[in-house]
C-alpha cells in the first residue's frame, strides 16, 4: 500500500496527456448517450470533457454541446479537435474552461452528462457541490446521466499494459499503469505512463501522470443522490441498458430534478 501522503494531491492528472487520450478510449457509451439526446434535445452539457471524445460525436449527429473541461492538456486537444472538424460540427460545440463542481453558465439544459469522470471529484463535499451545479444548470424536464464504477468492483492493486497504437506519422504509442484502492480511504490512485517511439522503436517521449478516483460505493451512491434530492428515472449496470445488478461494472444512473 502506498504512503498515506501518496494519495494527496491527486486531482490534476491529465497533463500532457490530450493527445494520446482518445486512442485508447472505450467509446461504447457513445449511442447511449446519443439516443438520450435524441430524446431530450440540445443543447448537451458535457462535464469534464476531456477531449471532447462525446461532445464532438454528438455534434457530429447534430446537436449543440457546450463542453466543459479543467485540464489545459485535454482542452488542447479539444481544441486541435475543433480546428479539424467540419465547420458544422465544429460551429456546434463550445469549449468553456472550467472546473465541475463550482461553474455558471447562465443557462439550462435538457440534457447534462459526465462521461467517465464524477469519481475524479475526491471529497464528498466536492461531490455535492458538483450536484448542486448539475441543478442549477438542469431545465426542469431535463436528464442528467451519471455514470459511476461501482467501488464494490475495484481491484486493491493492478497493473496492466495496452495494445500499442500506431499513429499516422508512424510514432507508436504504449499505454500502461497501475491502479492501487485504499478502501479504508475511499480512494483510488491512478498511475498512467504514455511511452512515445519513433518508427526505428526508440523511445522518444514518456508522460507519467498520477490522478485520483473516489471509490463510490453503492450506498454512498444512493445516499448521494437522496441528499442531492434527484429523483432516479431509471438505472442500468452498462451501456447496452441491462439492468444494474450488485454485479454489474458500471453504475448508470438517469435522474431528473
Ligand atoms: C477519464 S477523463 C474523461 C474525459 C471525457 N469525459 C471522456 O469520457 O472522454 C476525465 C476528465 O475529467 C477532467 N476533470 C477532472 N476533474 C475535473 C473537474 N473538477 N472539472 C472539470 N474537469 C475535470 C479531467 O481533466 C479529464 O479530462
Amino acid at each position: 500500500m502506498p504512503a498515506e501522503d501518496s494519495y494527496e494531491d491527486l486531482e490534476s492528472g491529465y497533463e500532457g496527456v490530450g493527445e494520446f487520450y482518445d486512442l485508447f478510449a472505450d467509446n461504447s457509451d457513445i449511442p447511449f448517450f446519443l439516443e438520450y439526446a435524441r430524446k431530450t434535445g440540445a443543447p448537451v452539457l458535457d462535464l469534464a470533457a476531456g477531449t471532447g471524445r462525446v461532445s464532438y460525436a454528438l455534434a457530429a449527429e447534430g446537436f449543440d454541446v457546450v463542453a466543459l473541461e479543467q485540464s489545459p492538456s485535454m482542452l488542447s486537444a479539444a481544441k486541435m479537435k475543433h480546428q479539424s472538424a467540419p465547420e458544422d460540427i465544429a460551429k456546434r460545440v463550445e469549449l468553456v474552461e472550467g472546473n465541475m463542481k463550482d461553474f455558471s453558465l447562465e443557462r439550462k439544459f435538457p440534457l447534462i452528462l459526465v462521461p467517465n469522470s464524477f469519481g475524479h471529484l475526491l471529497t464528498r463535499n466536492a461531490q455535492l457541490s458538483m450536484l448542486r451545479c448539475v441543478k442549477d444548470h438542469l431545465r426542469d424536464d431535463g436528464i442528467f446521466i451519471l455514470d459511476l464504477y461501482p467501488g464494490e468492483h475495484q481491484y486493491e492493486r493492478a497493473s496492466f499494459e495496452d495494445s500499442p497504437v500506431v499513429l499516422p506519422d508512424g510514432r507508436k504509442v504504449t499505454r500502461s499503469g497501475n491502479i492501487t484502492s485504499d478502501f479504508d480511504r475511499k480512494i483510488m490512485r491512478v498511475e498512467l505512463r504514455f511511452a512515445v517511439e519513433d518508427s526505428k522503436g526508440t523511445v522518444i517521449d514518456e508522460i507519467n501522470v498520477v490522478s485520483g478516483a473516489a471509490l463510490i460505493f453503492n450506498q454512498e451512491a444512493d445516499l448521494l443522490i437522496q441528499e442531492s434530492s434527484f429523483q432516479i428515472v431509471d438505472e442500468f449496470g452498462d451501456f447496452e441498458k441491462n439492468s444494474f445488478t450488485l454485479d454489474s461494472g458500471r453504475r448508470i444512473f438517469i435522474l431528473k430534478k
